[in-house]
């Protein structure tokens, strides 16, 4: 496995590997990797004959300074785990690598960028753009993968591609949880053991909500979800909101949409977590 700094090396450790056929999976994360993101590695490792693993805390995608100062940080330990998954390639750069100037490119996503996620971070997505753009433009990936539990970020990367016109295909991978539900996030290690047990009430009220939901309305089911974090000491409900699918827009009842996901923000303690369901799902 090869450890690359610079996008100039990268481009012609790949473009090499490109002339030789080999097809290219690409992981873009933000390190302090977890069992969620070596489900991503180990799928692409799978589907291509090499697989690139980005490592970079992207400073522009960060609304909120005390976050990115206190992002996880630990490039060794991801560079053991990403060996011994088989990843080819990490390319780690420096800040001043990606962003040698300013990037003032604002994109828009809307509706997609305007809910959730989109109103209590500004700026987020837009940040989030602009680096998995330049990653893109850097790795020429066949495939790239991104985990379910972004799922806005997941559908606004798949726009991206479509306005920006990138020839890659974006896979969406399932969230990974902990034996007692906890969606895996690299946060999650910022938590106290109490925090932690009260984080459990995120998926566990989740999954009851997947029950509750077979026979209550949807504003009902939504009020199921609010009112169990409410209730627990230490949560604060950022929104849950239940969506379509695609356009993650609000919706009223189970029959509006064929592809129905209810996804959650909250702070445990001074940890911002989020984490997703999928109350019907097209096949
Ligand atoms: O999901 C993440 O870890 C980040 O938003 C990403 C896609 C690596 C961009 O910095």
């Amino acid at each position: 496995m090869k450890v690359i700094r610079t996008i100039s090396e990268l481009k012609q450790e790949l473009s090499t590997l490109r002339n030789d056929g080999k097809s290219i999976g690409f992981v873009p994360t933000m390190g302090a990797l977890h069992q969620g993101h070596a489900s991503l590695v180990k799928r692409s490792v799978e589907e291509n004959d090499v697989t690139a693993v980005s490592v970079f805390v992207n400073p522009t995608q960060f609304n909120d300074k005390n976050d990115l100062k206190n992002y996880p940080r630990n490039l060794q330990a991801d560079c053991e785990l990403l060996q011994s998954i088989g990843a080819d390639i990490v390319f780690a750069p420096e800040v001043e690598e990606m962003y040698p100037e300013p990037d003032t490119r604002t994109f828009s996503f809307a509706p997609l960028d305007t809910v959730m996620e989109g109103g209590c971070r500004p700026g987020h997505f837009n940040g989030v753009a602009q680096i998995v753009s330049k990653l893109f433009y850097a790795v020429e990936p066949d495939k790239a993968y991104f985990g379910e539990k972004d799922f806005q970020q997941l559908a606004i990367i798949r726009e991206m591609v479509k306005q920006l016109e990138i020839p890659v295909k974006i896979i969406g991978c399932p969230i990974v949880r902990e034996n007692d539900g906890l969606a895996l996030s690299s946060r999650n290690m910022l938590l106290s053991d109490e925090e932690r047990q009260r984080a459990l009430t995120i998926s566990r009220s989740l999954f009851a909500s997947l029950e509750y939901a077979k026979s209550h309305t949807l504003a009902e089911t939504k009020a199921f979800v609010e009112d169990a974090i409410n209730s627990t000491e230490g949560l604060q409900l950022e929104y849950y909101q239940i969506v379509d699918g695609n356009t993650l827009q609000e919706i009223a009842e189970w029959e509006d949409s064929d592809y129905v996901v209810g996804c959650i923000a909250l702070f445990c303690g001074k940890i911002r977590l989020i984490d997703n369901i999928k109350y019907k799902e097209v096949e």
